[in-house]
Protein backbone atom coordinates (compact mmCIF):
# COMPACT_ATOMS: atom_id res chain seq x y z
CA UNK A 1 0.00 0.00 0.00
CA UNK A 2 1.15 3.50 -0.78
CA UNK A 3 2.50 5.59 2.33
CA UNK A 4 -0.35 7.93 3.56
CA UNK A 5 1.04 11.58 4.27
CA UNK A 6 -0.26 13.80 7.25
CA UNK A 7 -1.65 15.69 4.37
CA UNK A 8 -3.60 13.15 3.11
CA UNK A 9 -4.91 11.51 6.36
CA UNK A 10 -5.82 14.91 7.03
CA UNK A 11 -8.34 15.60 3.85
CA UNK A 12 -9.74 12.04 4.35
CA UNK A 13 -10.56 12.92 8.27
CA UNK A 14 -12.17 16.06 6.80
CA UNK A 15 -13.77 15.05 3.39
CA UNK A 16 -14.58 11.48 4.41
CA UNK A 17 -15.35 11.20 7.93
CA UNK A 18 -16.35 14.83 8.52
CA UNK A 19 -14.69 14.85 11.56
CA UNK A 20 -12.36 18.16 11.17
CA UNK A 21 -13.24 21.43 9.33
CA UNK A 22 -10.81 23.07 6.88
CA UNK A 23 -9.37 25.38 9.18
CA UNK A 24 -8.77 22.86 11.66
CA UNK A 25 -6.76 21.04 9.38
CA UNK A 26 -5.15 24.38 8.26
CA UNK A 27 -4.01 24.57 11.62
CA UNK A 28 -2.65 21.24 12.02
CA UNK A 29 -0.47 21.15 9.28
CA UNK A 30 0.83 24.27 9.81
CA UNK A 31 1.85 22.89 13.51
CA UNK A 32 2.92 20.24 11.78
CA UNK A 33 5.38 22.22 9.21
CA UNK A 34 6.92 24.22 12.32
CA UNK A 35 7.80 20.99 14.02
CA UNK A 36 9.69 19.91 10.85
CA UNK A 37 11.43 23.29 11.39
CA UNK A 38 12.54 22.78 14.80
CA UNK A 39 13.39 19.19 13.88
CA UNK A 40 16.03 20.58 11.20
CA UNK A 41 16.97 23.18 13.94
CA UNK A 42 17.56 20.45 16.68
CA UNK A 43 19.14 18.18 14.37
CA UNK A 44 21.87 20.63 13.28
CA UNK A 45 23.62 20.49 17.03
CA UNK A 46 26.35 22.23 17.55
CA UNK A 47 26.61 22.82 13.76
CA UNK A 48 23.50 25.08 13.70
CA UNK A 49 24.64 27.11 16.68
CA UNK A 50 21.58 26.12 18.69
CA UNK A 51 22.81 24.91 21.67
CA UNK A 52 23.21 26.31 25.08
CA UNK A 53 21.64 29.25 27.35
CA UNK A 54 19.53 32.32 25.81
CA UNK A 55 20.09 34.04 29.23
CA UNK A 56 17.16 35.03 29.49
CA UNK A 57 14.46 33.46 32.02
CA UNK A 58 10.81 32.76 31.26
CA UNK A 59 7.74 33.53 33.32
CA UNK A 60 8.24 30.40 35.31
CA UNK A 61 11.49 31.82 36.54
CA UNK A 62 13.48 29.01 34.02
CA UNK A 63 16.60 29.80 32.19
CA UNK A 64 15.72 29.75 28.50
CA UNK A 65 17.46 27.49 26.06
CA UNK A 66 18.78 28.91 22.44
CA UNK A 67 16.07 26.18 21.41
CA UNK A 68 13.46 27.20 24.03
CA UNK A 69 13.58 30.47 21.98
CA UNK A 70 13.94 29.81 18.49
CA UNK A 71 11.10 26.83 18.45
CA UNK A 72 8.77 29.82 20.16
CA UNK A 73 9.39 31.91 17.45
CA UNK A 74 9.23 29.24 15.01
CA UNK A 75 5.59 28.02 16.22
CA UNK A 76 4.58 32.11 16.48
CA UNK A 77 5.79 32.81 12.75
CA UNK A 78 4.34 29.80 11.04
CA UNK A 79 0.86 30.45 12.73
CA UNK A 80 0.00 34.00 12.73
CA UNK A 81 -0.46 34.48 9.46
CA UNK A 82 -2.84 31.79 8.13
CA UNK A 83 -6.29 33.15 8.98
CA UNK A 84 -7.10 30.05 11.41
CA UNK A 85 -6.17 31.17 15.17
CA UNK A 86 -8.15 33.70 17.38
CA UNK A 87 -4.60 34.12 19.73
CA UNK A 88 -1.45 31.83 20.68
CA UNK A 89 -0.20 30.95 24.23
CA UNK A 90 3.59 28.92 25.08
CA UNK A 91 5.12 28.31 27.87
CA UNK A 92 7.71 30.59 26.83
CA UNK A 93 5.29 33.86 26.79
CA UNK A 94 4.05 35.13 29.69
CA UNK A 95 1.00 36.63 28.12
CA UNK A 96 -1.12 34.89 25.37
CA UNK A 97 0.28 36.78 21.80
CA UNK A 98 -2.35 38.68 19.82
CA UNK A 99 -3.12 37.76 16.26
CA UNK A 100 -1.56 40.69 14.08
CA UNK A 101 -4.34 43.40 13.18
CA UNK A 102 -2.87 42.79 9.24
CA UNK A 103 -3.97 38.73 9.40
CA UNK A 104 -7.43 37.63 9.43
CA UNK A 105 -8.13 36.18 12.76
CA UNK A 106 -10.16 32.37 13.20
CA UNK A 107 -11.68 30.12 15.85
CA UNK A 108 -9.12 28.70 17.33
CA UNK A 109 -6.77 29.14 20.21
CA UNK A 110 -3.21 27.07 20.18
CA UNK A 111 -1.26 26.51 23.31
CA UNK A 112 2.24 24.93 23.15
CA UNK A 113 5.42 23.77 24.84
CA UNK A 114 7.52 24.81 21.81
CA UNK A 115 10.64 22.53 23.28
CA UNK A 116 10.07 19.95 25.93
CA UNK A 117 12.61 18.29 27.75
CA UNK A 118 15.31 21.51 27.29
CA UNK A 119 17.72 19.67 30.27
CA UNK A 120 18.07 17.85 27.02
CA UNK A 121 19.27 19.94 24.51
CA UNK A 122 23.00 19.91 25.02
CA UNK A 123 23.19 16.37 25.78
CA UNK A 124 21.70 14.90 22.61
CA UNK A 125 19.03 13.63 24.03
CA UNK A 126 14.98 13.59 22.81
CA UNK A 127 13.19 16.75 22.99
CA UNK A 128 10.06 17.50 21.69
CA UNK A 129 6.59 20.14 21.02
CA UNK A 130 3.54 19.78 22.64
CA UNK A 131 0.38 21.48 21.27
CA UNK A 132 -3.42 21.95 22.21
CA UNK A 133 -6.35 23.31 20.84
CA UNK A 134 -9.10 24.98 22.11
CA UNK A 135 -12.25 26.58 20.49
CA UNK A 136 -12.53 30.56 21.05
CA UNK A 137 -15.20 31.40 22.87
CA UNK A 138 -18.22 32.98 20.95
CA UNK A 139 -18.39 36.82 20.09
CA UNK A 140 -14.78 37.56 21.76
CA UNK A 141 -13.08 39.29 19.20
CA UNK A 142 -9.26 39.86 21.37
CA UNK A 143 -8.96 36.72 23.30
CA UNK A 144 -7.33 36.74 26.70
CA UNK A 145 -5.55 34.98 29.32
CA UNK A 146 -9.46 34.03 30.71
CA UNK A 147 -10.36 32.87 27.37
CA UNK A 148 -8.09 29.93 27.12
CA UNK A 149 -9.10 28.85 30.86
CA UNK A 150 -11.11 26.09 29.65
CA UNK A 151 -11.12 22.59 30.57
CA UNK A 152 -9.02 19.64 29.00
CA UNK A 153 -12.51 18.29 27.71
CA UNK A 154 -12.76 21.36 25.22
CA UNK A 155 -10.05 20.23 23.43
CA UNK A 156 -10.45 19.97 19.76
CA UNK A 157 -6.88 18.46 18.60
CA UNK A 158 -3.41 17.65 20.64
CA UNK A 159 -0.43 16.42 19.63
CA UNK A 160 3.47 15.67 20.07
CA UNK A 161 6.30 15.88 18.45
CA UNK A 162 9.45 13.61 19.46
CA UNK A 163 12.71 15.19 18.16
CA UNK A 164 14.58 11.55 18.75
CA UNK A 165 16.56 9.35 16.37
CA UNK A 166 13.56 10.03 14.44
CA UNK A 167 11.20 12.93 14.58
CA UNK A 168 7.44 11.50 15.15
CA UNK A 169 4.37 13.36 15.73
CA UNK A 170 1.71 11.57 17.64
CA UNK A 171 -2.05 13.66 17.09
CA UNK A 172 -5.78 13.34 17.89
CA UNK A 173 -8.55 14.66 17.33
CA UNK A 174 -10.69 13.10 19.36
CA UNK A 175 -11.02 10.06 17.31
CA UNK A 176 -8.08 7.59 18.83
CA UNK A 177 -4.14 8.36 18.00
CA UNK A 178 -2.46 8.34 14.97
CA UNK A 179 1.19 8.42 14.37
CA UNK A 180 3.37 9.56 11.88
CA UNK A 181 6.65 9.42 10.95
CA UNK A 182 9.06 12.48 9.01
CA UNK A 183 10.41 11.22 5.88
CA UNK A 184 13.67 13.38 6.12
CA UNK A 185 14.34 12.98 2.38
CA UNK A 186 10.98 13.69 1.38
CA UNK A 187 9.98 16.13 3.94
CA UNK A 188 6.90 14.79 4.95
CA UNK A 189 5.41 13.09 7.63
CA UNK A 190 4.19 9.78 6.85
CA UNK A 191 1.54 7.28 8.73
CA UNK A 192 3.12 5.09 10.27
CA UNK A 193 0.27 3.34 13.08
CA UNK A 194 -2.82 4.08 13.01
CA UNK A 195 -5.24 4.06 16.72
CA UNK A 196 -2.33 3.57 18.60
CA UNK A 197 -3.63 1.92 21.69
CA UNK A 198 -1.56 1.89 25.78
CA UNK A 199 -0.85 -1.97 26.71
CA UNK A 200 -3.14 -2.24 29.63
CA UNK A 201 -0.71 -4.70 31.67
CA UNK A 202 2.57 -2.81 33.02
CA UNK A 203 5.59 -3.42 35.24
CA UNK A 204 7.12 0.14 34.10
CA UNK A 205 7.09 3.33 35.84
CA UNK A 206 8.77 6.90 35.19
CA UNK A 207 8.96 9.42 37.98
CA UNK A 208 12.04 11.55 39.37
CA UNK A 209 13.01 9.31 42.55
CA UNK A 210 15.61 12.21 43.53
CA UNK A 211 12.37 14.19 44.74
CA UNK A 212 11.49 10.95 47.41
CA UNK A 213 12.18 12.59 50.50
CA UNK A 214 9.60 15.35 49.11
CA UNK A 215 7.00 13.25 48.02
CA UNK A 216 3.52 12.82 50.08
CA UNK A 217 2.28 9.62 52.11
CA UNK A 218 0.21 7.76 49.13
CA UNK A 219 2.93 8.90 46.42
CA UNK A 220 5.79 6.89 48.75
CA UNK A 221 3.47 3.94 49.56
CA UNK A 222 2.48 3.42 45.67
CA UNK A 223 6.12 3.56 44.96
CA UNK A 224 7.54 1.41 47.68
CA UNK A 225 5.19 -1.18 46.72
CA UNK A 226 6.32 -1.19 43.33
CA UNK A 227 9.93 -1.37 44.52
CA UNK A 228 8.71 -4.29 46.54
CA UNK A 229 8.59 -6.29 43.32
CA UNK A 230 8.00 -10.18 43.11
CA UNK A 231 7.97 -10.85 47.34
CA UNK A 232 5.66 -7.18 47.64
CA UNK A 233 2.07 -6.66 47.93
CA UNK A 234 2.46 -6.36 44.15
CA UNK A 235 3.71 -9.60 43.02
CA UNK A 236 5.75 -8.71 40.38
CA UNK A 237 8.29 -6.92 39.06
CA UNK A 238 8.99 -3.47 37.86
CA UNK A 239 11.55 -1.58 35.77
CA UNK A 240 12.17 2.11 36.10
CA UNK A 241 13.09 4.45 33.04
CA UNK A 242 13.12 8.61 33.47
CA UNK A 243 14.15 10.47 30.42
CA UNK A 244 13.46 13.86 31.69
CA UNK A 245 11.61 14.87 28.42
CA UNK A 246 8.43 14.30 29.29
CA UNK A 247 7.22 13.65 25.36
CA UNK A 248 9.60 10.95 25.67
CA UNK A 249 9.02 9.54 28.83
CA UNK A 250 5.24 9.05 27.45
CA UNK A 251 5.89 7.75 24.06
CA UNK A 252 7.63 5.47 25.49
CA UNK A 253 3.96 4.69 28.06
CA UNK A 254 2.11 4.86 24.35
CA UNK A 255 4.04 2.06 23.26
CA UNK A 256 4.75 -0.21 25.69
CA UNK A 257 2.98 0.50 28.55
CA UNK A 258 3.47 1.95 31.61
CA UNK A 259 2.58 5.25 33.82
CA UNK A 260 4.12 8.60 34.01
CA UNK A 261 4.07 10.30 37.10
CA UNK A 262 5.35 14.35 38.48
CA UNK A 263 3.62 14.57 41.50
CA UNK A 264 2.92 17.30 43.97
CA UNK A 265 5.85 17.33 46.15
CA UNK A 266 6.59 19.30 49.74
CA UNK A 267 10.22 21.12 48.12
CA UNK A 268 7.86 23.58 46.58
CA UNK A 269 4.54 23.26 49.09
CA UNK A 270 3.20 26.35 46.96
CA UNK A 271 3.25 24.82 43.78
CA UNK A 272 1.42 22.11 43.26
CA UNK A 273 4.21 19.47 40.97
CA UNK A 274 6.21 20.60 38.44
CA UNK A 275 4.43 20.50 34.84
CA UNK A 276 1.99 22.39 33.45
CA UNK A 277 -1.99 22.41 32.70
CA UNK A 278 -2.48 24.18 29.59
CA UNK A 279 0.13 23.13 27.76
CA UNK A 280 1.71 19.95 28.94
CA UNK A 281 -0.41 17.69 30.81
CA UNK A 282 -4.09 18.90 29.56
CA UNK A 283 -2.84 17.86 25.68
CA UNK A 284 -0.90 14.50 26.99
CA UNK A 285 -3.97 13.69 28.72
CA UNK A 286 -6.12 13.86 26.04
CA UNK A 287 -3.97 12.26 23.97
CA UNK A 288 -3.24 9.55 26.77
CA UNK A 289 -7.03 8.52 26.91
CA UNK A 290 -7.98 8.63 23.58
CA UNK A 291 -5.30 5.49 23.18
CA UNK A 292 -7.25 3.74 26.09
CA UNK A 293 -5.55 5.01 29.40
CA UNK A 294 -5.92 7.69 32.36
CA UNK A 295 -4.42 10.48 33.10
CA UNK A 296 -5.44 12.42 36.57
CA UNK A 297 -3.93 14.87 39.12
CA UNK A 298 -4.11 12.07 41.98
CA UNK A 299 -7.28 13.63 42.93
CA UNK A 300 -9.69 14.14 39.75
CA UNK A 301 -9.40 13.25 36.31
CA UNK A 302 -7.22 15.82 33.99
CA UNK A 303 -9.29 16.67 31.68
CA UNK A 304 -11.64 18.45 34.14
CA UNK A 305 -9.79 19.83 36.21
CA UNK A 306 -10.77 23.82 36.08
CA UNK A 307 -7.97 25.92 34.55
CA UNK A 308 -7.48 29.14 36.96
CA UNK A 309 -4.04 30.59 34.97
CA UNK A 310 -2.38 29.79 32.29
CA UNK A 311 0.83 28.67 33.24
CA UNK A 312 -0.87 27.18 36.49
CA UNK A 313 0.88 23.56 37.71
CA UNK A 314 -0.93 20.87 38.69
CA UNK A 315 0.47 16.82 39.76
CA UNK A 316 0.34 14.49 36.68
CA UNK A 317 -0.25 10.61 36.95
CA UNK A 318 -0.61 9.19 33.62
CA UNK A 319 -0.46 5.85 31.09
CA UNK A 320 -2.12 2.58 31.87
CA UNK A 321 -5.39 2.71 33.36
CA UNK A 322 -4.90 0.14 36.56
CA UNK A 323 -1.77 2.23 37.58
CA UNK A 324 -3.49 5.33 37.52
CA UNK A 325 -6.97 4.48 38.93
CA UNK A 326 -4.69 2.48 41.47
CA UNK A 327 -2.50 5.11 42.64
CA UNK A 328 -5.54 7.88 42.36
CA UNK A 329 -7.28 5.78 45.00
CA UNK A 330 -4.12 6.18 47.25
CA UNK A 331 -4.31 9.85 46.94
CA UNK A 332 -8.10 9.98 47.77
CA UNK A 333 -7.69 7.36 50.77
CA UNK A 334 -5.57 9.85 52.27
CA UNK A 335 -8.07 13.21 52.33
P1 LIG B 1 10.37 21.93 29.87
O1 LIG B 1 11.69 21.57 29.29
O2 LIG B 1 9.33 22.24 28.81
O3 LIG B 1 10.45 23.00 30.94
O4 LIG B 1 9.76 20.64 30.58
C1 LIG B 1 10.59 19.81 31.37
C2 LIG B 1 9.74 18.92 32.19
C3 LIG B 1 9.31 17.62 31.53
O5 LIG B 1 9.56 17.49 30.19
C4 LIG B 1 10.06 16.55 32.30
O6 LIG B 1 9.23 15.45 32.49
C5 LIG B 1 10.44 17.21 33.60
O7 LIG B 1 10.49 18.58 33.35
C6 LIG B 1 11.79 16.75 34.09
O8 LIG B 1 11.92 17.14 35.40
P2 LIG B 1 13.20 16.79 36.31
O9 LIG B 1 14.17 17.90 36.04
O10 LIG B 1 12.66 16.78 37.70
O11 LIG B 1 13.74 15.45 35.88
MN1 LIG C 1 7.76 20.87 29.01
MN1 LIG D 1 9.40 23.73 27.27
Amino acid sequence: MKPISLTRFLIEEQRELGRINSDLRLLIEVVSRACKAISIAVGKGALGGVLGSAHSENIQGEVQKKLDVLSNEILLEANEWGGHLAAIASEEMEHPHAIPHRYPKGEYLLLFDPLDGSSNIDVNISVGTIFSVLRCPDGVKEPTEADFLQPGTRQLAAGYAVYGPSTILVLTTGSGVHSFTLDREVGSFVLTERNLRIPVETQEFAINMSNIRHWEPPMKRYIEELLAGKTGPRGKNFNMRWVASMVADVHRIMTRGGIFIYPRDLKQPLTPGKLRLMYEANPMAFIVEQAGGAASTGEQRMLEVQPTSLHQRVPVFMGSKAEVERVSAYHREQQ
